[in-house]
């Protein structure tokens, strides 16, 4: 009942301004995010990348922010991005590579209506620059599958100058396996996840079986490939599956990694980083936390229970 009929309704409450108003306004609903969201400002999200680093995992860092309507909204973004991956440099120097940024193109203009792909690749752009300069890696989020093509194009079009630029692939997506043999020969940096919007079958797989089908399909894709895979999953099945293809394929330790999201396994996202493994977790920060908080509610049934129980308890 959860997968069928709950999840695509919460899911879809993410789009509903009415019940984003509202649930912004409850301050129990704070409490709850306050588990999948540090805080809403850049010294919040500094304070968790420190912990996140001594605990020995690396970063990745989210300006919470989608549906940009205003191009003064999108130059606001690219401030806030700019100036958190100027701290991030000042940062006591942490392993290379530990430091990155995550990036939502339609955050960043892509939806504008005149000119949005350009303004989305220049604003881009300006981040991929500002992080080279800093030591700091960027990577391309993935949002609903209507703009899969468009984004594709975008980061191709960067890699192209910014070859270190990774991006999403969702495991959900019929069309996913394809992408995952070009971006696995082009030896770019994918971080495979299962999916978390609503979308339609006729794009995508809906039954958690098949979803799961084909994150190992994909992973193996990328594995075997020449390219540096990022596992972003907490499913123990593919954390396990990740570790086998990585010795399956001859790939070092430093040449793949698990990504997790901040408040979801911490102490798994621990273990495996005293293990020897590279694990990376992704923590997003900001006022525009509610989309967000809203697919992490959709993802389990215990999540939704619990936001429910804080809201009469
Ligand atoms: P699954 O949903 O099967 O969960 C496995 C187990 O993990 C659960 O049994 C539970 O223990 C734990 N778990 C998972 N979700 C939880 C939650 N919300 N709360 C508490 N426990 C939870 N999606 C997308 O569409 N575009 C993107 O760009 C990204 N980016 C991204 C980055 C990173 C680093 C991660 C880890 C994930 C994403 N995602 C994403 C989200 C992803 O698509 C997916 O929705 C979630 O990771 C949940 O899927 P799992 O693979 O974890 O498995």
């Amino acid at each position: 009942f959860f997968d069928t009929a709950l999840r695509p309704m919460i899911t879809a409450a993410a789009g509903s301004e009415r019940i984003k108003e509202t649930s912004q306004r409850l301050s129990v609903t704070r409490r709850v995010v306050e588990r999948f969201v540090p805080g809403e400002t850049e010294d919040d999200v500094l304070a968790a990348i420190r912990e996140s680093l001594e605990q020995g995992l690396s970063v990745t860092i989210d300006h919470l922010g989608e549906d940009t309507t205003e191009e003064a909204q999108a130059t606001a973004t690219v401030e806030a991005y700019l100036s958190l991956i100027r701290q991030m440099a000042q940062l006591p120097a942490p392993a290379p590579g530990s430091l990155e940024v995550s990036l939502k193109l339609t955050a960043l203009g892509q939806t504008l209506p005149r000119h949005g792909r350009k303004i989305a690749e220049e604003n881009a752009h300006m981040i991929c620059a500002e992080a080279r300069t800093a030591g700091v890696l960027v990577t391309v989020d993935a949002e609903d599958h209507s703009s899969v093509d468009e984004r594709l194009d975008i980061v191709r079009s960067l890699r192209r100058e910014f070859d270190d630029l990774g991006t999403v692939l969702q495991a959900y997506l019929r069309r996913t396996e394809d992408d995952c043999r070009e971006f696995a020969s082009s030896g770019a940096r994918i971080r495979l996840c299962k999916g978390a919007y609503a979308e339609p079958p006729t794009v995508a797989f809906t039954g958690r079986d098949q979803i799961d089908e084909s994150y190992l399909r994909c992973l193996r894709i990328l594995m075997k490939g020449n390219g540096y895979p990022m596992v972003a999953s907490h499913d123990p099945t593919m954390v396990g599956a990740a570790q086998e293809l990585a010795t399956e394929c001859h790939r070092a330790p430093d040449s793949w990694e698990h990504q997790m999201l901040y408040g979801i396994r911490t102490d798994e996202q621990v273990r495996l980083a005293t293990e020897g493994r590279r694990v990376r977790v992704y923590i997003p920060y900001g006022t525009e936390w509610y989309g967000y908080f809203v697919r992490r509610l959709a993802e389990k049934p215990a999540n939704l229970k619990f936001f429910l129980r804080s809201l009469v308890g």
